[in-house]
């Protein structure tokens, strides 16, 4: 049981070896896309260069391309311990997906029933819901956040259920103040009160914690391969029984079969290439090379997970000792197995983009604003002053690098007074 090599993994990623304007670029826009390794961008390239052609071809490119699409969907499989490849679903990114499946789930409903959504999640989650609830006149509720830490407020959703629901859709963590969903809980309680279906946003909870769809016994779950070191891809997981159940939206001739009949048009083959070595890289941070993939990925998250919790601590750590910073989230350096290393924070009477422009131009990346969490600036009161800032660590990033953040906010306050 090792711990993660950073020095050794960060080798393998380019974007971590330049320099820009004479200094090494430090990446604290995770939650906003992941920079990918060497192996990601040779597969693509690999796959682009000599194979690019499309299904059903009697030749070695369309062969070769079919055997990708097989391999990437084994990849999502093991990556989401999925009890079957064919529960994989591949689209142009998470909004696109829930966008189609929110159409073909809608078919069904009823004016009158009810659906839930939550002021923790990226609009993603929510949009395509409540328009699909519009057009059918279905009620839509929206579960809140606790204030005092920014995490789901369970009891809502308990107090919103009812035999009228028909879907919730919850984030499996928040990409603004990186608050994990206890989704166990979510689902149990959900499942206890009404046979809603689950439709989970994983896209932030990816990079940073290990997903178990069958442990979840989730309906749907989607993520975005960009946010763990892959390429623009979206990839959806839905279980079997409930795929069977839905019609969706195709054209005639495409050929009826789960899940192929889901995935409408031509798909992104060097994304798919890319895709599977982004999971391969992942599974090499195990270093147990006898282990399944799967097993591989488990020992991979072990690794994340502690050294992320490390920067967290660390990170929290040092911004309490700021009494100008009033920051968002889950603020116990103790708890920090609750959340991911992703932190929102405001500085007293300072513009958020004023501060993300200061690092910028020291080449360390930071965001500021709202960050598609609709729900979450309107009800913590955010909307019209800028948002707030967020630093978003990934398990490339080093106690070096927040030590050089804390250097730079200190340099910024001296410019201020
Ligand atoms: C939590 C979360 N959900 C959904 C999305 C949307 O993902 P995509 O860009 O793949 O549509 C994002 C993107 O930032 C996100 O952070």
């Amino acid at each position: 049981m090792t711990d993660l090599n950073v020095e050794q993994l960060r080798g393998q990623f380019p974007a971590l070896q330049q320099q820009v304007n004479g200094r090494t670029p430090v990446f604290f826009d995770g939650p906003g896309g992941a920079q990918v390794s060497q192996s990601v961008l040779d597969a693509m390239t690999g796959y682009l260069g000599r194979y690019n052609a499309n299904l059903g071809g009697a030749y070695f490119s369309s062969h070769k391309t079919g055997e990708l699409m097989v391999a990437a969907r084994q990849a999502g499989a093991d990556f989401y311990n999925a009890g079957s490849a064919d529960e994989i679903i591949f689209g142009a990114n998470a909004t696109t997906l829930t966008f189609s499946f929110s159409r073909a789930i809608a078919r069904d409903w009823q004016a009158g029933d009810e659906i839930i959504v939550t002021a923790l999640d990226h609009y993603s989650n929510v949009s395509p819901w409540v328009l699909a609830a519009e057009e059918k006149g279905v009620v839509v509720h929206q579960v809140q956040v606790s204030e005092a830490d920014c995490t789901l407020d369970y009891d809502h959703l308990q107090s919103l259920l009812s035999g009228k629901t028909r879907l919730v859709a919850c984030t499996y963590a928040s990409n603004t103040t990186g608050s994990i969903v206890d989704m166990q809980r979510v689902i149990r309680t959900v499942k206890a009160s009404c046979d809603a279906r689950v439709y989970i946003d994983a896209v932030h909870y990816a990079p940073h914690q290990l997903i178990d769809v069958q442990a979840l016994g989730c309906d749907f779950l989607v993520t975005s391969a960009y946010k763990y070191f892959g390429p623009h891809l979206g990839v959806l997981f839905a279980k079997s029984e409930v795929l069977e159940q839905l019609r969706p939206y195709k054209v005639a001739p495409a050929k009826d079969l789960n899940p192929n009949r889901w995935e409408t048009g031509t798909q992104n083959y060097e994304a798919l290439a890319g895709f599977i070595a982004a999971i391969d890289y992942l599974a090499s941070l195990s270093d147990d090379k006898s282990l399944s993939r799967r097993d591989q990925l488990t020992d991979s998250y072990r690794k994340i997970v502690l050294h992320e919790q490390t920067l967290s601590e660390q990170f929290i750590g040092r911004l309490a000792s700021y009494p100008q910073v009033r920051m968002y989230g889950i603020s116990d350096a103790a708890a920090s197995d609750q959340r991911t290393p992703t932190f929102a924070f405001r500085i007293h009477h300072i513009e958020p983009r004023a501060v993300s422009e200061f690092f910028g131009a020291n080449q360390v990346c930071i965001w500021d604003g709202n960050f598609y969490a609709q729900g979450l600036y309107e009800q913590l009161g955010l909307t019209d002053i800028g948002g707030v800032i967020r630093v978003g660590c990934m398990h490339y990033n080093t106690a070096a690098e927040i030590d050089e953040f804390f250097e730079l906010l200190d340099q910024f306050f001296a410019l201020q007074s």
